[in-house]
């Protein structure tokens, strides 16, 4: 029998190897995952969230326009809630080394979700409920993709996953309130 590989790697090659590159931060030799694959996931992610900060934002000011207080409520926490996905993506992003795409130009194709104005209460719900259902497949899939190559990404993903899971849960029950 040969000699058994070491289970973790031996403290003099850690500390040598954490001198190298030191210039990456937080991306050391031993992330496994395709940076700049992830980054480009990341600020698709990132786009989906600000159109539906974008799209909550509509539909919150429209439903208080109309006296439906409690969903219009609801629609500006689900808005919030979006916006603080969106930085937490930005925030990986450049922890990543990348850059986080802004940029109004090109956002809605960027984006997985639409920006759907519908055309009163019952159509708006159903929309964010479309919006909410197509962040959920997508960010299964990454966190799928990411698997355990970027336990701290998928981590993140898996949190946002969640929400986007409650949001969801909140607007079927807006539904059935409504007698839809
Ligand atoms: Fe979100
Ligand atoms: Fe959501």
């Amino acid at each position: 029998m040969g000699r058994k590989r070491p289970f973790l790697t031996d403290i003099k090659t850690i500390r040598a190897r954490a001198r190298k590159h030191i210039e990456r931060g937080a991306i050391t030799e031993s992330y496994r995952a395709d940076r700049a694959t992830v980054v480009k996931l990341l600020n698709e992610a990132l786009a989906t969230e600000i159109v539906c900060v974008l799209r909550y934002r509509r539909h919150h000011f429209m439903a208080a326009g109309i006296n439906a207080d409690t969903v219009a409520a609801e629609f500006l926490t689900h808005a919030n809630e979006e916006q603080q996905h969106a930085d937490q993506i930005a925030a990986r992003i450049v922890q990543l080394q990348g850059e986080p795409n802004f940029s109004p130009d090109g956002l809605t194709s960027r984006s997985h979700a639409e920006y759907v104005e519908g055309e009163n209460l019952i159509d708006m719900i159903k929309e964010d409920l479309v919006a909410e259902r197509i962040a959920i497949d997508s960010y299964r899939e990454m966190i799928e993709y990411i698997g355990d190559k970027d336990t701290t990404t998928a981590r993140m993903l898996e949190g946002i996953l969640a929400m986007e899971e409650e949001h969801a849960d909140d607007l079927v029950g807006m539904l059935e309130e409504l007698d839809q």
